[in-house]
């Protein structure tokens, strides 16, 4: 599937939208069409209840090593400047840019890829911003231009054989990089830390007193919150805090549609269990997570999970597993995260009580008080669990399933988006586009169509719109041919249509189509509700 068709269809038919768009857009930020609200609700919706509303706190389920409690919560996104100190975003939450002298335009470090290309005794590290499958043309288009040759002179160009990004480039050869925007080499700056908060200020105060962050995760929240859940419920250890909500980060190069936005939802559990129980929790969130995009319809080769890397773990985490998608717009046989399950340990819960140090030592910068001591930067608050049957008390470790609502909303529809031929209403075959999604995560689970606008058809098929709204987003459709009404269905997704016919006028019967297998059957009208309520659970 081609990316461009996929974010066409997504505007044209109200999935999604670009920011402000009449005045030429807000880079890395998105909205969510009538469409696309639907989906993405229903996709938070799946989360909340499988994870938390839904969950059975009473079995043992899904190969869980013992049963556990779930609760939720809802904070806010300005907190307390401390907990982003405490939490280590304020001093390490940052990524490595650089800007170009000439163009003014800035880079992610690790984003910007290229080749190396050489003329003779010169050579050149050329750099491209583009879709995968133009980088070999735009490469070679960009290199005849800077030695000041012609399409014919392309023999006289080696090509290395491999694309890289520019962090893997060795310092002393960043001379020789052709920035993306540039015409000559060498315009890059060095690489700088760019700290990704978004910083605001609070109350009329504008000056550092009154700084402040928007939230880059919704974790947080809930961490500072582990004392009032703990005395406010009746939970014990094992338990999960879920939680969803937006986060802003200042993302250097947003890009790929959705995929790294400036302005997101989360979906977040921090689960709280005993530390000697803490690798079977893992496991078990590991499996579970990558279960739950099984059932909603990501399978197969294009979803995976993958294990990090040492070097690859954030501060705080001592293991951390990705769940990925093999995105369209990806290079072939890349991924890209959809979720991240970490085991963080104590780290949170023992630097909001103490201000502790992060696990790999690298300090956080120390405030220092009147007397030169470093000030106490915790809360000062126990933040440790006290087990009523055994007596022990200690912190209880994390594990922490990370997911992105608009990454995972993306991952649906681009799995969903299929093209085929379904016949029209002569029995012709027409090409269509077909999003198979999940008929739990459809933007609309039904639509009702009257198959002409007369003898009474209009009026049946209105009454089983009323009763399918009750229950569910329906839509009622009476213009153009039924075999266009189809088409538009099937274009967004919409898993049954049920057709009011002359037949109808007869025997109280109606046709139901299912999307996928274009299957027709009649069912009574009195029960079509139950019809579809059936077929969608
Ligand atoms: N609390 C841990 C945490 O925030 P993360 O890997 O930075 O971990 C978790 O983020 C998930 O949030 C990612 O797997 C992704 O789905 C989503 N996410 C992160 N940054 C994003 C961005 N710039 N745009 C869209 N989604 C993003």
């Amino acid at each position: 599937m081609q990316m461009e068709k996929l974010v066409s269809l997504c505007k044209r038919r109200g999935f999604m939208f670009q920011s402000s768009e009449i005045y030429g857009g807000l880079n890395g930020f998105w909205d969510y069409g009538p469409l696309g609200v639907e989906l993405k609700r229903n996709i938070k919706d799946a989360w909340w209840h499988d994870m938390c509303k839904g969950h059975n706190e009473l079995l043992q389920l899904n190969g869980a090593p013992s049963t556990y409690e779930m609760v939720g919560l809802d904070c806010t996104i300005l907190m307390h400047p401390q907990v982003w100190k405490c939490s280590g975003h304020y001093d390490l939450f940052h990524d490595f840019m650089v800007d170009c002298r000439v163009s003014k335009k800035r880079y992610r470090f690790d984003q910007v890829r290229g080749k190396w290309v050489s003329r003779g005794e010169q050579k050149v590290f050329v750099t491209i911003m583009c879709e995968p499958e133009n980088e070999q043309e735009e490469v070679t288009r960009r290199a005849l231009k800077f030695f000041g040759l012609r399409n014919k002179d392309v023999g006289q160009l080696v090509f290395a054989d491999v694309f890289q990004s520019l962090d893997k480039v060795p310092a002393a050869d960043r001379v020789f990089v052709l920035a993306p925007d540039a015409n000559e080499a060498n315009t890059l700056t060095d690489p700088r830390e760019f700290n990704l908060m978004f910083k605001t200020y609070v109350g009329a105060l504008s000056g550092e007193e009154g700084a402040a962050f928007l939230r880059p995760e919704t974790a947080q929240g809930i961490f500072v919150n582990f004392k009032n859940v703990l005395d406010s419920t009746r939970v014990r250890i094992p338990f999960g805090v879920a939680q969803v909500g937006k986060s802003f980060r200042n993302e250097i190069t947003p890009r790929n549609f959705t995929f790294r936005s400036r302005e997101f939802e989360q979906m977040e559990i921090e689960f709280f269990c005993n530390p000697a129980e803490s690798p079977m929790w893992y496991q078990y969130w590991r499996n579970r997570r990558l279960q739950w995009y099984t059932e909603l319809g990501l399978a197969g080769e294009r979803l995976r999970l993958r294990e990090h890397e040492q070097d690859e773990l954030s501060h705080y985490s001592c293991g951390t597993a990705d769940i990925e998608y093999a995105f369209p717009f990806l290079p072939e046989g890349e991924y890209g995260e959809l979720e991240g399950i970490a085991h963080r340990g104590d780290f949170d819960l023992r630097s909001h009580s103490e201000g502790k140090l992060d696990p790999k030592e690298r300090p956080l910068k120390l405030e220092l008080n009147e007397h030169g001591q470093p000030k106490h930067r915790g809360s000062g608050k126990d933040l440790s669990y006290r087990d009523d049957l055994t007596n022990e008390r200690f912190i209880p470790h994390v594990i922490e399933p990370s997911a992105g609502a608009d990454r995972a909303t993306l991952a649906f529809l681009c799995e969903a988006y299929h093209e085929d031929e379904a016949p029209d209403e002569d029995g012709k075959l027409q090409s269509r586009v077909v999003m198979r999604l999940n008929p739990r995560i459809a933007p609309y689970k039904a639509a009702v169509f009257p198959l002409v606008k007369k003898d009474g058809m209009p009026e049946i098929a209105k009454d089983i719109y009323g009763a399918l709204k009750q229950k569910f987003n329906v839509f009622y459709d009476e213009k153009a041919a039924v075999g266009r009404r189809y088409r538009r269905q099937d274009e967004i997704g919409t898993p049954y249509c049920i057709t009011v016919d002359s037949q109808s006028l007869q025997d109280k019967t109606v046709t139901v189509r299912d999307r996928d297998t274009l299957e027709q059957w009649r069912v009574k009208i009195d029960d079509v509700v139950g019809e579809i309520e059936g077929r969608i659970r």
